[in-house]
């Protein structure tokens, strides 16, 4: 298993480029399902998940070709096996993505159930229940939600969607689903998330009709059939919130070519408030910062919450800043119940943390101290990262196939940036 030496102490400057975002990449991979044409994606990011999520179309039999540059082509002709199979939904709970398409162009899907995750049970009970009022028939069967359209029937019909909470993963699959539905489908308590828009835009882009799209009232009227098309993925707002934060806490000047301010304003008024200069520049965003933490930033109190709120795939990120900031700070995870996972490790640097149900008191420390450390999960990875940049001598973050996940070689990008680290290959460590 690799892992990543970090020798922390060292100020970050220079130019990052900010790849296109996980999620928006993994629902658009699954939208090619929707049509039998061909499908170019652009500025995918090399990422662990995007692998997985290739695999998996490739083994319902779709043709899929990656370049180097980023381009991804699919072509989804006549699927030989409509499924998503458990061995590789159990590494990618994205995977539940694959339902609404293959259901809405096929009339029928095999997609196993995810199981739990580290941070958290994250049940899909919403996905069946929307796809269900527009008329499909979902059984739940040795572990696989098995989906069909009722006799005599080819098309799912329109619906008015009313989830009990917001679901990023859900409203995609029901966009997509929507799509090709018979009449109109309003989805009620929408995801407003940049990716949502970025995946109707290229459901659009593909002959869809939606409007409504980063708002939580989405219309969609059904169409016969959809088209090829050719799509650039979004920025990562998540990967560019992250380099934002490990500026933040080493100090330094950054330019982050291609991340979008407008789809981070809740973080960046943070780092505002915290101290740090943050900047929308032509093409990026600018951020500077003062060391050492602990003098020049104050830690903020924050509480996840829906887009355009603080987004829980950064709160990790964010209390490894407030570890080391000027005085204490609350931090409250409303949206996955088991989200504290990097706080022990973190305790483990010399960090000053006390978790109670969804609240992580932080108490802000002069320094950390290098350790070994343990990834837990793909954002919890991270902030392990941003803490062993700042913590003093060697920190050793074990387990990075967490990251590898979601982060565009990241430590490529923080070496690029003046970072001392180094991956150790699971042979040679
Ligand atoms: C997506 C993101 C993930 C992010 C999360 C919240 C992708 C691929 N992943 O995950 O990075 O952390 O949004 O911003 O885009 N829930 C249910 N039943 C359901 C669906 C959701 O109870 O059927 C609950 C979940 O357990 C969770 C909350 O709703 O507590 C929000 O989850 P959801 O928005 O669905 O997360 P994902 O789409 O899985």
């Amino acid at each position: 298993m690799d892992k990543l030496l970090i020798r922390g102490g060292r100020q970050l400057r220079g130019e990052v480029l900010i790849s296109g975002a996980k999620n928006a990449a993994l629902p658009e991979l699954c939208a090619a399902l929707l049509t039998g044409q061909p499908v170019t994606l652009h500025n995918v990011p090399r990422l662990q998940d995007v692998s997985t999520m290739l695999k998996l179309v490739r083994n319902m039999g779709v043709s899929a070709e990656r370049d180097d540059n980023g381009t991804v082509r699919l072509e989804a002709g006549d699927l030989s096996n409509p499924e998503a199979p458990y061995e590789l939904v159990k590494t990618m709970r994205a995977s539940v993505l694959a339902l609404g398409p293959l259901l809405a162009r096929f009339g029928h899907a095999k997609v196993s159930l995810p199981g739990g995750c580290a941070i958290g049970s994250r049940p899909v009970d919403q996905h069946i229940k929307g796809l269900q009022a527009m008329g499909a028939e979902i059984v739940v069967e040795h572990g696989y939600m098995i989906a069909s359209l009722p006799a005599g029937r080819t098309r799912l019909k329109g619906a008015r969607i009313l989830t009990d909470m917001v679901t990023v993963t859900g409203t995609e699959n029901f966009l997509m689903a929507a799509a090709l539905a018979e009449g109109e489908t309003l989805l009620e308590n929408a995801a407003q998330e940049p990716e949502i828009v970025d995946l109707a835009e290229m459901l659009i882009r593909m002959g869809a009709k939606i409007e409504g799209h980063g708002t939580s009232h989405i219309r969609i009227q059904g169409v016969e059939k959809l088209h090829g098309c050719e799509h650039a993925v979004v920025a990562d707002r998540i990967e560019a919130g992250t380099f934002l934060c490990a500026v933040a806490a080493t100090g330094g000047d950054v330019f982050l070519r291609h991340a979008r301010a407008d789809h981070m304003d809740a973080v960046i008024d943070k780092l505002r408030d915290a101290g740090c200069t943050v900047a929308a520049q032509e093409g990026g965003v600018r951020i500077s910062s003062s060391a050492p933490a602990c003098e020049h930033l104050k830690a903020q109190s924050f509480s996840t919450t829906e887009y355009p709120g603080f987004p829980t795939d950064m709160q990790a990120q964010f209390m490894a800043l407030n570890v080391i900031a000027r005085g204490a700070s609350m931090v409250t995870e409303t949206i996955f119940e088991n989200r504290f996972m990097h706080v022990n490790e973190m305790v483990r640097l010399g960090a000053t943390i006390h978790v109670e149900g969804k609240v992580a008191m932080v108490e802000g420390v002069q320094q950390l101290s290098g350790a070994t450390v343990m990834a837990t999960d793909l954002r919890a990875s991270a902030s392990l990262v941003i803490a062993g940049l700042v913590a003093d001598g060697e920190t050793l973050v074990d387990r990075i196939y967490h990251l590898d996940r979601g982060y565009d070689r990241m430590e490529a990008k923080l070496r690029g940036l003046g970072a001392d680290i180094e991956r150790i290959s699971g042979a040679a460590a």
